[in-house]
């Protein structure tokens, strides 16, 4: 609802925009490094970064280094970082084993985070697509992805990433039904305060493609991933996705991408009003990264600007591989 405004020139729209300290007052939406989820790729090896093309700034850390990035995120006050693995390809297999592998990558690094900087919450991707010989988020047969059967591998990625000492599991796998399998094994399993922020919105999107890179699953994947993630021409159907995730047992729930969906990051705070997150994903970061780079665009302002978008959208809060870049900024 637009407020009654009196016409010109009583109203001048540009008497509040006069001068830094009146913009300042009148400014209705902030951003803070409370608001930012860090994803950061993991790989084997110490003392390793591996930097990754498609992504300029962003490297692939051992877990040494994953440790010191989380301290950093401490300093920073970024809340939560999220690991996603980079998997050799020799361990990869059709049933996905190593998603549940108690010593897998993603599990050995968040014990090891947890128990160097307790205060940052670890959030951890379910989702089959790093361990999958076919890059699929489920279980494939015959070319078609399973939804029951990938529900069984979830559950028990879930209760290993759990018992590893993650804060938030994120599902990004869009089975149906997931949200409620997961949450039922980890209330049998005494893990009633491990949350979960389910990808509830997700977009069979090609913004994801540097991502793919970064994990090592681009390769490996066979055909797309429009049978389980979204159609990016509808937004009622977004709507249902989060009512089911909702009434499955997520505590909070993420649009995916972020930049070209925000329409969809404003429906569901205003239709469910609960705590809302938006991932600015690997092809959003290559597009700013990588114009700014060649010095087509600023960087930081296009950065701060697009940030600043998903709180005005209503979104509670970022992943972004922005997140060190912008915090160290604003402190
Ligand atoms: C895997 C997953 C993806 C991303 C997060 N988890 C890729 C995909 O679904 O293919 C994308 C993140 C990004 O692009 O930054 N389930």
């Amino acid at each position: 609802m637009i407020p009654t405004t009196a016409p010109f020139p009583s109203t001048r729209m540009r008497r509040t925009r006069r001068a830094p300290w009146i913009r300042d007052l009148v400014q209705e939406n902030t951003l803070t490094s409370a608001d930012l989820i860090w994803p950061i790729f993991v790989c084997d090896g110490e003392k390793a970064r591996q930097p990754i093309a498609s992504m300029p700034g962003v490297e692939r850390l051992s877990v040494d280094l994953a440790i010191d990035a989380a301290r950093e995120a401490a300093d920073l006050g970024i809340p939560c970082i999220a690991l996603f693995p980079y998997t050799d390809p020799s361990v990869k297999t059709p049933s996905a084993e190593e998603a549940w592998n108690p010593d897998n990558l993603v599990n050995r690094a968040t014990r090891a985070i947890k128990s160097a900087v307790p205060s940052v919450g670890v959030m951890l991707d379910v989702a089959l697509d790093p361990y999958n010989s076919d890059g699929h988020d489920g279980i494939v047969r015959d070319g078609i992805i399973l939804n029951d059967e990938t529900l069984e591998a979830l559950n028990k990625q879930s209760l290993a990433q759990a018992e590893a000492g993650a804060d938030i599991l994120g599902p990004s796998d869009m089975m149906d039904g997931r949200i409620a399998s997961i949450r039922v094994i980890l209330e049998e399993n005494g893990f009633q305060n491990t949350m979960i922020l389910s990808y509830a919105a997700k977009y069979a999107s090609a913004f994801y493609g540097p991502f793919r890179d970064a994990v090592g699953a681009s390769g490996a994947l066979k055909g797309g991933k429009k049978t389980y993630q979204m159609n990016p021409a509808n937004a009622d159907e977004a709507l249902r996705e989060v009512a089911l995730d909702l009434a499955e047992g997520a505590d909070m729930v993420m649009v995916k991408p972020g930049m070209p969906y925000l329409d969809i990051c404003r429906r569901v705070k205003d239709q469910f009003g609960v705590p809302t997150y938006a991932y600015q994903v690997s092809g959003e970061y290559a597009m700013i990264a990588g114009a700014a780079e060649r010095g087509w665009v600023d960087g930081e302002k296009i950065m701060f600007e697009s940030l600043m978008a998903f709180k005005r959208a209503g979104c509670d809060g970022i992943l972004t591989y922005f997140a060190p870049a912008i915090a160290r900024l604003m402190r």
